[in-house]
C-alpha cells in the first residue's frame, strides 16, 4: 500500500477574474520510505499540492490518503521544510529544533528531547552550533537546522518545497547528501518540490512531471541506481538521458 495515496484531485482558487483551475485530476502514490520528486512549470500548483496533502487546504475534489486514512485536517506526521527557513531568532538552533516535539510530545522529558535534538545536529554536522541564534549561522546551514526541526518528532511524511532553492550549487550539492545520510538513519516518506532537474534524480526514487496549469501528473520516471548514489552518477549517460528525457517533458509541460 502506498504510503501518500493522491486520487483524482482537482481544485480551483478564486480570484477577481474567476477561478483559476490549478489541480485537474491528478492522481500520484508515494511508496513508503521512498521519495517522489515533483517538478513542474513555475505556478502550475505544486505548492497547493503540498498544502493539500498536508490538510491545510481541502481539496474541491478527489481525496487524498496518507497510511490509508483520508485527510481532512492537519496533521502532526507531516513535517514541512521549506525555500526560507522560518527560525525563530529569540531561539538558540538546538531550542528551535525541538520546538515540534514541545507541541506534539510535551510530555517527553527534557533530556531526551534534548538528546534528539543533539543528535539530529550531528547527524548534519551543526554539532557546534546548538547554542548559536539562527542569525549567526549561514544559509546551507540554516536549512540544515531546518531539515533537523522538520524531521524532530519522527514524521510519517516529509514535505519539503523547494528546500534548497535558495542556496549556491555547491551547498546545494552538500545538502543532497545530507538528505540522504539523514533518510538512511531515520528512514522517511519524501515529497519534494524544486526546479532542479538534478536534485530530482540524485535524490528520488520517482520523479513526478506535472503538466501545465490545470497541472495534472503528466510524466512518471522511476529513479534507480545500483550504486550507492553519489554526487559522481550525475555525469554518467543514464543520468544525462533521464536529465534529457525530463527537460523534454517540463517542454511539452510548458506548452500544455
Ligand atoms: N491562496 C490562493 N488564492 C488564490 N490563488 C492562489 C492561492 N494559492 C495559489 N494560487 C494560485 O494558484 C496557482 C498555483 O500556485 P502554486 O503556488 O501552487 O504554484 P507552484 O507550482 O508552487 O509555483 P512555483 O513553481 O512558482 O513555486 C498560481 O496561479 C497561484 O497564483
Ligand atoms: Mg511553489
Amino acid at each position: 500500500m502506498s504510503l501518500i495515496k493522491i486520487r483524482n484531485v482537482s481544485h480551483d482558487f478564486e480570484s477577481d477574474d474567476g477561478p483559476i483551475k490549478v489541480l485537474k485530476n491528478l492522481d500520484l502514490s508515494v511508496e513508503r520510505d521512498s521519495l517522489t520528486a515533483v517538478v513542474g512549470p513555475s505556478g502550475c500548483g505544486k505548492s497547493t499540492l503540498t498544502r493539500l496533502i498536508s490538510g491545510l487546504l481541502k481539496p474541491d475534489r478527489g481525496e487524498i490518503f496518507l497510511e490509508g486514512e483520508k485527510v481532512v485536517s492537519p496533521r502532526s506526521n507531516v513535517g514541512m521544510a521549506f525555500q526560507n527557513p522560518v527560525l525563530l531568532e529569540w531561539r538558540t538552533i538546538l531550542d528551535n529544533i525541538m520546538l515540534p516535539l514541545e507541541i506534539v510530545a510535551p510530555k517527553m522529558p527534557k533530556k531526551e528531547k534534548v538528546g534528539r535534538a543533539e543528535r539530529l545536529l550531528s547527524l548534519v554536522g551543526l554539532a557546534d552550533f546548538a547554542g548559536r541564534r539562527p542569525s549567526e549561522l549561514s544559509g546551507g546551514m540554516r536549512q540544515r537546522a531546518s531539515l533537523c526541526r522538520a524531521i524532530v518528532h519522527k514524521p510519517k511524511v516529509l514535505i519539503m518545497d523547494e528546500p534548497f532553492g535558495a542556496l549556491d550549487a555547491f551547498t546545494r550539492e552538500d545538502l543532497w547528501q545530507v538528505l540522504l545520510d539523514v533518510k538512511a538513519e531515520e528512514p522517511f516518506t519524501g515529497l519534494l518540490i524544486t526546479h532542479d532537474l538534478r536534485e530530482s534524480i540524485f535524490l528520488a526514487d520517482q520523479v513526478a512531471v506535472l503538466s501545465g496549469r490545470p497541472a495534472m501528473t503528466q510524466y512518471l520516471m522511476d529513479v534507480e541506481f545500483s550504486e550507492k548514489r553519489n554526487i559522481e552518477l550525475l555525469f554518467t549517460a543514464k543520468s544525462t538521458a533521464m536529465l534529457k528525457e525530463l527537460r523534454k517533458q517540463i517542454r511539452i509541460a510548458q506548452a500544455s
